[in-house]
């Protein structure tokens, strides 16, 4: 791997415990102003300083983030499409490389549509994506969406999507957790980060969740709902980062946000 590639995946995923804890704040380039990311600023700048990574487009990136932050951005460059629209799957290539790399990006990410009537144009959207990352040493993450199929979401078709994203030369693939988990990972010969999905019942479900993951072979989250739209925000990140990178296990990462949110630890 090249110098660039090589530092700008030590970004990602951190050298120390070879982990991931991203922030996906990706969702309104299809869903609009989502539940609690309305004001990208106000939901983004306090959860900056405990994520490795945050994840977005280069539309909130330029207007709510600030340019002297200290973080590392992974540029949602896949979109074209919307929740309201014909054919969510139906998404191109939004943004170019030469942009990603006036942005100091530290990865790029795209969605591909497996066993959709997009799939073949998301996944040499995918080709494309690798072929310029190589050239410039920037780190592609493929991420096998489901669309509005949230059912589709088991080990046989994750394990699909994730071998081809991989084989494609997808850097790190981001899918999301299922039953068999480990059979997703175990035939993933590229890292894997998993999406929170939809908000779940208890900050322990999320817990769990997150160790069983990595656990079972994921390097980390890239992680969204699960997280801003807590009341709690910062203690669910801090305790996710436990699990993440310090292997706290569901209870003690439980008791770690309960003590965040009464202000025990600051
Ligand atoms: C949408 C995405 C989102 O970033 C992803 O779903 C992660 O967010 P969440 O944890 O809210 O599911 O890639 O395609």
């Amino acid at each position: 791997m090249d110098w660039g590639m090589k530092n700008r995946m030590s970004r990602i995923i951190q050298p120390d415990t070879g982990r991931a804890v991203m922030l996906a704040l990706d969702h309104g380039y299809f869903l609009g102003p989502t539940h609690r990311l309305e004001d990208p600023r106000e939901t983004i700048t306090p959860l900056i300083p405990y994520a490795d990574t945050i994840m977005l487009t280069r539309g909130v990136l330029r207007t709510s983030v600030d340019p002297e932050a200290n973080t590392n951005v992974v540029l949602r460059v896949s979109g074209g499409t919307s929740i309201v629209g014909p054919h969510l799957e139906n998404e191109g290539i939004t943004t170019t490389f030469e942009e990603a790399i006036r942005l100091n990006v530290a990865g790029v990410g795209l969605s591909v549509f497996i066993g959709t009537e997009y799939e073949r144009q998301t996944l040499l959207g995918l080709s494309e994506l690798v072929n310029q990352g190589e050239k410039y040493g920037i780190p592609v993450l493929g991420i096998t969406a489901v669309g509005k199929e949230l059912e589709k979401r088991d080990s046989r078709y994750l394990s699909l999507c994730c071998r081809i994203c991989a084989e494609l030369g997808a850097h790190i693939v981001k899918t999301y957790y299922c039953e068999d988990f480990e059979k997703v990972t175990a035939s993933c010969p590229a890292p894997i980060v998993i999406a929170g999905g939809p908000k779940l019942e208890t900050e322990l479900d999320v817990f769990k969740m997150t160790y069983d993951a990595i656990n079972k072979g994921a390097v980390g989250v890239d992680m969204g709902r699960n997280i801003w739209q807590h009341d709690h925000p910062i203690a669910m990140i801090r305790a996710i980062r436990g699990v993440v990178h310090e292997n706290m296990k569901p209870k003690e990462a439980h008791e770690l946000f309960i003590d965040i949110k009464q202000g025990k630890v600051t």
